[in-house]
């Protein structure tokens, strides 16, 4: 028994399933924590952080928009965090706030989940998006050999400032959002990290006619878990890779960082975090 006390802290916040993911745990390994969901604008973030761990906080997950923030107030940051920029977990000690980021072990942990998805050693991936998870995917990718990477984004100046972020680790070269014979010839992987096809949005709207047949398809949105991307990508045959793989193993260090137990990810509970959303929607 801790009695440990943690959240997600963001802005807007109750569409997280980041406290379904812990209670599941907390109940599956019998620890006594709490985990809330904190809607906290982004002019309070800085003053609210200061006052969780008088209120007894061990840590709390941040998501959009406060990762840049986050990363800012950590006193101390481990090397995702210092290589992303990013920071989606703030764990408060004696000495100062440390800062971690989940989100790169998340997708690399997903894509070795995911068993269709191809030898990526030495081949070129294409990422669709250029803010911060965009970051955390590429991070992932380069773990995993891929030796190129295409950057395809509406804004293009965005896609220029990350392939020049990761210049010193990966050729990152970027491509016009709608080039896309340029962006998906030869790829091993397509990686949607866009916020195109949650629902309520807009579908991403992107032809796969030029994407290579043996190419995997990865979303990071998991609302809906099957995106139209991927429903398209499924459809010609393509392995797919849902959104829901990366929010699930991102949990996983921060669980154990926060609660010290390692959980793992359980097929029941993709079922569970597939059944809020059906009553969600
Ligand atoms: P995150 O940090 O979660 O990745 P973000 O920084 O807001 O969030 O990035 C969202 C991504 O979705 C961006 O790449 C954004 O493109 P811009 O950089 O041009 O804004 C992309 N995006 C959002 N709406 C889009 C749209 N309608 N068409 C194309 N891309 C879109």
């Amino acid at each position: 028994m801790n009695g440990k006390i943690a959240g997600v802290a963001g802005w807007p916040v109750a569409q997280s399933l980041s406290p379904v993911i812990h209670r599941y745990w907390f109940d599956l390994y019998g620890v006594d924590g709490s985990y809330v969901a904190l809607a906290i604008e982004p002019e309070n973030f800085s003053q609210c952080m200061g006052a969780l761990p008088l209120m007894g906080f061990a840590g709390i997950n941040v998501t959009v928009p406060h990762k840049q923030a986050a990363f800012a107030l950590a006193t101390a940051r481990d090397e995702d965090a210092r290589r992303t920029g990013a920071v989606n977990l703030l764990i408060f000690g004696q000495e100062g706030i440390s800062g971690a980021n989940t989100d790169v072990r998340g997708f690399a942990a997903s894509l070795a989940d995911g068993r269709a998805v191809g030898a990526l050693q030495n081949r070129t991936a294409c990422v669709l998006g250029a803010g911060g998870a965009a970051r955390a995917v590429i991070l992932a990718l380069q773990r995993r050999g891929v030796s190129e990477v295409r950057i395809v984004n509406r804004t293009r100046e965005r896609a220029a400032a990350v392939a020049q972020h990761y210049a010193a680790e990966i050729p990152c070269q970027v491509v016009d959002w709608g080039d896309w014979q340029q962006a998906f010839e030869g790829v091993a992987i397509l990686v949607n990290t866009t916020s195109l096809g949650m629902r309520g949005k807009a579908p991403l709207a992107v032809p796969l006619d030029a994407l290579p047949e043996s190419a995997a398809v990865a979303d990071i949105v998991y609302n809906p878990v099957e995106t139209d991307l991927l429903h398209r990508a499924r459809a010609r045959g393509h392995a797919t890779l849902d959104g829901l793989g990366m929010l699930m193993h991102q949990a996983v260090p921060a669980f154990a960082a926060l609660f010290g137990v390692t959980p793992e990810v359980t097929a029941e509970l993709r079922a569970r975090l597939i059944r809020v959303l059906q009553e969600r929607a």
